[in-house]
């Protein structure tokens, strides 16, 4: 079901003798929410970069829609950069510039150097940031520093300032990975909402097997720079996990997990002091 709106093909990236990304090869149907899990060290990170064009692929191909990825060059693949944001585990935001601010430089890449200089935004844009940090319920700190939020607000800026780009495509690199389960879970519920109601792409780097499994619809595993498992959330078996994350290592979903358990019991406690 759904179209193909994005494939990879034999997609290579080495570092020297390093094959941190070796013989990727995927497609991605809309409306599927991808999740690529695996291992520190699978490759995760390395190939969302080589999709975003931060880094170049060594071989291989990536389509999507009529375009080829891997051969813009120049304006072209700052034109591409600006329809595919990306969000970090460590979030990015300039820590001592206020809320606001971090979001609107998410259209810089649209806006001349001089008007950035001269910090001058236009009041269309400074509403739009404040409408979509409303949407992701952190607006009432918007004038404070990213750096007195916490690290699920300032993950959420940090979304925020992606959306600022009005981007087609989110790639997220564990965007939950130094966050409490409660936080977690509130940031993993923008990113799937925002999937499903903007109709965004999103495609997300988790370490741990549970979370890919609650908001995913898609998940890949990677190991060593290979892809082990390509399915269905549902698909996803212990003995299929135990391949992703290795055989060698003694395999516990505890120990690849945020604990939903953990944050449903946090929800209820939650609830039940409101
Ligand atoms: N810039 C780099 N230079 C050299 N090796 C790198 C670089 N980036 C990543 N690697 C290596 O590539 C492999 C995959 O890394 P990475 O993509 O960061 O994995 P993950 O995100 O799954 O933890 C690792 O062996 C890592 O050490
Ligand atoms: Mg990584």
């Amino acid at each position: 079901m759904g179209n193909t709106i994005f494939q990879a093909q034999g997609v290579v990236k080495n570092f020297g003798p390093i094959k941190a990304v070796d013989d990727v090869s995927f497609v991605v149907k809309k409306p599927e929410m991808l999740g690529i899990i695996g291992r520190s060290g699978a490759g995760k990170s390395t190939l969302l970069r080589v999709i975003n064009r931060l880094t170049d692929a060594t071989s291989g191909a990536i389509t999507y829609g009529d375009q080829e990825l891997l051969k813009l060059r120049g304006s072209d693949k700052r034109a591409w950069q600006a329809r595919c944001a990306m969000i970090f585990q460590q979030f990015n935001l300039v820590p001592r510039m206020d809320v606001v601010s971090n979001v609107l430089f998410g259209t810089l890449n649209a806006r001349s150097t001089f008007a950035s200089l001269l910090n001058l935004f236009p009041r269309s844009d400074i509403n739009r940031a404040i409408d979509i940090l409303e949407r992701l319920g952190v607006a009432e700190n918007c004038t404070k520093r990213a750096e007195a939020l916490s690290g699920g607000q300032q993950q959420r800026v940090a979304i925020a300032r992606a959306l600022m780009q009005n981007p087609e495509i989110i790639l997220a690199d564990e965007p939950i990975a130094s966050l409490d389960p409660l936080n977690a879970k509130i940031v993993m519920e923008s990113l799937r909402r925002i999937h499903d109601e903007d109709g965004r792409l999103v495609i997300c780097n988790l370490h741990t097997l549970d979370t890919a499994r609650a908001f995913c619809d898609r998940i890949i595993g990677m190991r060593d720079g290979k892809i082990v498992f390509d399915g269905s959330a549902s698909d996803l078996s212990a003995s299929v996990a135990r391949d992703v994350y290795g055989a060698d290592q003694e395999f516990s979903e505890a120990a690849t997990s945020t604990s939903i358990e953990t944050l449903e019991t946090v929800n209820r406690a939650v609830l039940k002091t409101v």
